[in-house]
């Protein structure tokens, strides 16, 4: 992470047509807004051992990661100060390639639209299984879902070496995923040899929830398929049907298909059961409408707004909001405050900085993703600021 440590300083001169906005400061740090290619960000100024150590503030990174750079370095002049150590130069700018099956979730969110069926994988782990139903359906769109990162790239590289269309990869939890996806767009939902999470099972793939969700964006007589060699997420996944007792069903035993994972081959060598779970989608679904928006449509003071700010973290049912802290922004905005809170589903909460200015209040670097989730807690922020 590229920092500057330098020798305790004032603050630096915050001037409306410079790169640098306010200083907002808190009880332990403080935060100075950076404006460069109009994207903004914010610096981090914390004492250090009795001196000042900048660098960037993490739930505001952005790329190029070459902006926050220069902004680290037009800081150092700025503040006049002596510079202890600084390796904001000697870190290597990582620029990643463009990616062509790399998607991230914004896209999902904003621009992934397709006439073709889709087929969601979940999972992916060696990519074995996603590979093979790329190449073997070359006219539907193999949407790979998977946490860990080494997976995704060997599944990146092997699909640039076999030159395929049709696969696009995005590193983001399954549990929220779909509910990106349209209704009755998906032809297939593979859960193979799901983590089975034993000992923490609130983190299993397959739920309630996650069952209803796959029922809408499947196609009428679409199917998720779970296949697992573990005697207890087999157990846990079948007791999940009870709630689906109107669906069709079928569940088999020891079932060869046309590929085989590493994953897999062991499990065979090993003589274990394997189960394969199939739930068939019998409605056609409705388009999930999420009507609502991030907007703060009140006027707000700042000294009521701190007033009622509690730190405590709000537990719902289906989401959380944990205000962290809040900045007094300097005088170069009327009646600033910056506040930072974590808030969203529990799988994937978001970082965000609340930002007014003038009595106005907005999401500092845009609007949260509009998940179920993140609009509920925007609501309950709004009624508690209200
Ligand atoms: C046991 S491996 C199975 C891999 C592959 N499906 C196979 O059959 O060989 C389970 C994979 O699921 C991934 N995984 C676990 N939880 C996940 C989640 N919530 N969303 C997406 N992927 C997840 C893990 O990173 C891991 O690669």
């Amino acid at each position: 992470m590229p920092h500057i440590l330098l020798k305790p300083h004032n603050n630096i001169t915050i001037s409306s047509d410079g790169n640098f906005r306010f200083i907002a400061t808190g009880n332990h740090d403080q935060k100075i807004c950076a404006v460069y290619d109009n994207r903004e960000f914010l610096l981090t100024k914390v004492v250090k051992n009795g001196n000042d150590l900048v660098k960037l503030d993490s739930a505001t990174r952005l790329t190029p990661v070459s902006l926050m750079k220069t902004a680290l370095n037009d800081y150092e002049k700025t503040s006049n100060s002596e510079v202890l150590f600084s390796n904001v130069n000697s870190i290597y700018n990582k620029v990643k390639p463009e990616e062509k099956y790399l998607k991230d979730i914004n896209y999902f969110v904003k621009e992934f639209q397709t006439d073709k069926e889709i087929y969601v994988e979940v999972g992916f782990g060696s990519g074995v299984h996603l590979l093979h139903q790329a190449k073997t359906n070359p006219d539907k769109i193999i949407i790979g879902l998977e946490i860990h990162y080494p997976s995704i790239e060997q599944v990146l590289k092997q699909a640039r070496i076999q030159n395929i269309e049709n696969i696009l990869v995005i590193n983001y939890d399954a549990r929220l995923f779909l509910e990106f996806l349209k209704s009755n767009s998906v032809g297939k939902v593979f859960v193979h040899f799901p983590v089975p999470w034993d000992k923490k099972p609130h983190r299993r793939v397959m739920s309630v929830e996650f069952i209803e969700e796959c029922m809408r964006v499947l196609k009428v007589d679409g199917t998720l398929e779970l296949r697992t060699d573990s005697p207890n997420y087999f157990e846990y996944s079948t007791s999940l049907l009870e709630h689906f007792k109107e669906y069709h069903c079928e569940i088999l035993t020891n079932q060869d298909l046309d590929v085989t994972s590493k994953y897999e081959a062991r499990w065979k060598r090993q003589e274990k059961t394997i189960w394969d779970v199939k739930i068939k989608a019998k409605d056609i679904s409705e388009e999930v409408d999420l009507e609502d928006d991030f907007s703060f449509p009140y006027l707000y003071d700042r000294e009521t707004l701190k007033s009622k700010i509690d730190t405590k973290a709000i537990i719902k049912d289906d989401y959380m909001i944990h205000f962290e802290s809040c900045y007094d922004i300097d005088d170069s905005v009327t009646n600033g405050l910056l506040i930072k809170v974590t808030f969203g589903s529990f799988n994937r909460p978001v970082s965000k900085y609340l930002l007014l200015e003038n009595g106005n209040m907005r999401y500092f670097q845009g609007e949260p993703i509009r998940t179920k989730a993140n609009l509920a807690a925007h609501k309950t922020i709004l009624e508690i600021l209200k």
